[in-house]
């Protein structure tokens, strides 16, 4: 993704002043859809109509989305047209309740902080909390923190600067907060934002004002903060790469959205989502067989929806038939997912006869990605196979009190790793 030439969609959008700051960027809603209408599949008749959104089955909007996602890909039509429609599929309970702490917060004027995986869908949700909230129709600015890896720049990038405050500086400029003025600014992947940014962040935050580099009068500008993360932020403060007290105040809104994985039976929604808009762009309908759903429900995601959405791309364009094949994309799954299947045999001796402790190695390794749904599956069908199909008396195999029955079986159901 192009993070030069910012504002186009930010401030041209809003019709305001379009002053050059780079490493700003419009929103990216619709990027996939961008980037595919693009190009033709090779073979395939164009059908559908010129804007593939419009022919997008009603049916699926209708039931694939909350009425709160229904709401906010309206709303971003309005606003931002159909092109950069944010469109929230999905009805997961966990989901929802993202959704509904949204609806929830947006209102308010304090600084938000998102979390989670990549590709699970942080810049659509601050779109989404910008779209609900009262400063609709003022500016979005988004802003890639990483992109500057020099104090000035990034300081320079937010903040502004005067003409002759540091070597390059050749002209006055206005930096993003002031871009921003009324409205939100998205700042995504804050933890890689430069140490400098971080003191000028935090006051900024903390009294509304900031002081661009070279200027000698603090400028106050009224604007809503939305930052985004993927990494372990909380851990980062731990090793003082990023400050304690920005942390605090950044995350004064605390929003987790789940993974993919934790979505229950998201993922089939979401497949039928990207298929029926395929389908509308090019005009040929494409399914996927009974083995590839099995492939697609039995794999980790664990680049969330973006990866769905490009293996479901891949699937469609590869197949030759109707029907989609594990075959047309399983090198890409296998390419993403490096993770190698490890051996189950010494995760299942590990907690069955060296004793150590279920929620250590398998839950707490499941959850931070180091083995797979199919790992934990195999295991679990293994002590099953010992247990004559008992759920209570594989407790007593994986050496968990009773107690823990709850949590157990709470664990297989949420993450499907019932064999
Ligand atoms: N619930 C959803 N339904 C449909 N499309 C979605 C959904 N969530 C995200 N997407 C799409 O998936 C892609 C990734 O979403 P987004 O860029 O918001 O994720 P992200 O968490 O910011 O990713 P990264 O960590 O890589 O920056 C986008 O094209 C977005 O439109
Ligand atoms: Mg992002």
């Amino acid at each position: 993704m192009t993070r030069q030439k910012p504002f186009h969609g930010a401030v041209a959008m809003h019709r305001q002043a379009q002053p050059q700051v780079p490493g700003a960027r419009p929103p990216v809603v619709g990027s996939q859809e961008r980037r595919t209408r693009r190009r033709s599949l090779e073979g395939t008749p164009r059908g559908g109509c010129a804007d593939g959104r419009n022919a997008l089955l009603p049916e699926v909007r209708l039931n694939y989305m909350t009425p709160i996602a229904r709401n906010v890909e309206s709303l971003s039509i309005q606003e931002w047209g159909e092109r950069r429609a944010v469109s929230m599929v999905g009805l997961a309970p966990d989901f929802l309740g993202v959704q509904e702490k949204v609806l929830k917060i947006a209102a308010f004027d304090e600084p938000v902080l998102i979390v989670g995986e990549s590709g699970v869908g942080k810049e659509s949700l601050a779109q989404a909390l910008y779209l609900l909230g009262p400063r609709r129709g003022q500016a979005f600015v988004a802003v890639n923190c990483p992109q500057y890896q020099e104090g000035n720049l990034t300081v320079s990038e937010l903040f502004g600067h005067k003409k002759g405050s540091f070597t390059g500086a050749i002209a006055d400029r206005k930096g993003c907060f002031e871009v921003a003025d009324g409205g939100v600014i998205f700042l995504d992947e804050i933890a890689d934002l430069h140490i400098s940014a971080q003191v000028m962040l935090l006051r900024a935050l903390a009294f509304g004002e900031f002081q661009p580099l070279g200027a000698s009068q603090t400028r106050t500008v009224n604007v809503r903060v939305v930052a985004a993360t993927n990494r372990a932020i909380g851990k980062m403060v731990g090793a003082e790469h990023f400050r304690n007290d920005l942390f605090f105040r950044l995350r004064y809104f605390h929003i987790r959205i789940p993974a993919l994985r934790e979505r229950g039976d998201d993922w089939r929604l979401l497949v039928d989502y990207f298929l029926a808009r395929l389908r509308s762009q090019y005009g040929v309908d494409k399914r996927f067989s009974g083995d590839s759903m099995k492939v697609l429900r039995d794999y980790d995601w664990p680049g969330n929806i973006r990866e769905l959405s490009s293996i479901v791309t891949m699937g469609y364009a590869l197949c030759d038939g109707e029907l989609i094949e594990p075959g047309d994309f399983v090198s890409q799954l296998e390419k993403l997912d490096d993770r190698k299947e490890g051996n189950d045999e010494d995760l299942y001796r590990r907690v069955v006869v060296a004793g150590e402790d279920f929620w250590k190695v398998i839950y707490s390794s499941f959850m931070d990605r180091e083995i797979n749904r199919s790992q934990v599956r195999a295991m679990i069908r293994r002590g099953l196979a010992r247990t004559g199909g008992s759920y209570r008396r594989l407790l007593d195999e994986f050496r968990i009190p009773s107690t823990g029955y709850q949590k157990f079986m709470d664990f297989l159901r949420h993450h499907r790793l019932k064999p």
